[in-house]
């Protein structure tokens, strides 16, 4: 009788674990527990047992019975909860899952790295609307009514004389149309244009856009602001250069180069095996638009200048893309 109860006993423990489902949960309590199955039969079978040795045998069947109970009980649990509720039974052996700490977009720590160089450079920040008006996005700034160069920005217009900025530059505009010199200032913002969207196009990105009007300001202070931006940006060792250019708003104009941080001027896809990149345009501020703004264009003088921050940071970065910058998937997020 002590056999068969320790091999029943082994026997349902180790039968427990191979139930994967209701159904053969249901035939293991038969085969066990129900009033015909196993543990019963080993009761009925006491009365056989000779008299001194029953009450122990009744004391282990009684454990027995007990043990299958729970084992079966704890089967149950566990079968019912994942039937109701898949998704939510609680699997220990899965390696944790830890939280996610959501970081700044990288055109935001772009933008803010640009302007921190050019806040210690005592330049401080003016924003301006991004719908305009033609005045401050075109004739303030020196491109006439049907000028061509109006053509270089494909603009979205809201009316005849009512868009979206194609650059920051009105807000240079705004911020002369309220205050006089010394002006020193930095206008990041959103800026939209017409174009067909591609990889190297959006519809909308950020500019920086500077100004500094002051008595006597010339054009080495212009190189030399640039220049002091472009090595705490991109690097002490970098070497650039001025082209001459053309902005109706600046006079003269130009561009700045800059050796490929990539090939370090040798020539590589980044940069078209040219061994320079653009980062921005530049110039001197044309006395034309002193006038639009009332400064007298005999004592003052000024530059500007504008960069794009998307173009920045994908160099930076070697984004290939634009427009990954606005489908905010988190794969490419979570880089930055
Ligand atoms: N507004 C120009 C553009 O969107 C960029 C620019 C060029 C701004 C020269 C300036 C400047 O202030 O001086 O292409």
């Amino acid at each position: 009788m002590l056999e068969e109860i320790q091999e029943l006993d082994r026997s349902a423990s180790d039968g427990i674990k191979l139930i994967q489902n209701l159904q053969d949960l249901d035939a293991y309590r038969i085969k066990y527990l129900a009033r015909k199955g196993l543990i019963a039969e080993l009761f009925d079978n006491l009365k056989s047992v000779d008299a001194p040795l029953r009450p122990q045998a009744g004391k282990l069947l009684n454990e027995l019975r007990k043990n299958v109970q729970s084992l079966y009980d704890a089967k149950r649990n566990i079968l019912e909860l994942s039937v109701a509720n898949p998704e939510k039974t609680t699997d220990l052996t899965l390696p944790g899952r830890s939280g996610w700490v959501g970081s700044q977009h990288p055109l935001t720590q772009t933008a803010d790295e640009i302007k921190r160089i050019f806040f210690r450079m005592g330049f401080e920040v003016a924003t301006g609307p991004e719908i305009e008006d033609d005045y401050h996005n075109f004739e303030a700034l020196n491109f006439p009514p049907d000028h061509p160069a109006r053509d270089m920005q494909d603009t979205f217009f809201i009316s005849d004389k009512v868009l979206l900025r194609t650059h920051t530059s009105p807000v240079q505009i705004r911020v002369m149309e309220k205050r006089q010199p010394p002006i020193r200032v930095i206008m990041p913002g959103r800026v939209y244009r017409n174009e067909a969207i591609s990889a190297r196009s959006y519809c909308l990105f950020h500019q920086v856009e500077g100004l500094y009007v002051d008595t006597g300001v010339n054009f080495s202070e212009l190189k030399g602001t640039l220049v002091a931006f472009a090595k705490q940006f991109y690097g002490s060792d970098l070497k650039y250069r001025f082209r001459p250019s053309f902005f109706p708003f600046t006079e003269p104009s130009a561009e700045m180069d800059i050796t490929c941080f990539i090939c370090k001027g040798k020539g590589c896809k980044i940069c078209k095996n040219a061994g320079w990149l653009e980062i921005l345009g530049c110039g001197m501020v044309n006395p034309n638009v002193y006038s639009y703004v009332g400064y007298d264009a005999d004592k003052y003088s000024g530059y500007a200048f504008g960069m794009g921050i998307e173009r920045i940071a994908m160099l930076r970065y070697g984004i290939d893309d634009i427009r990954i910058l606005y489908e905010n998937d988190v794969r490419f997020l979570r880089q930055f």
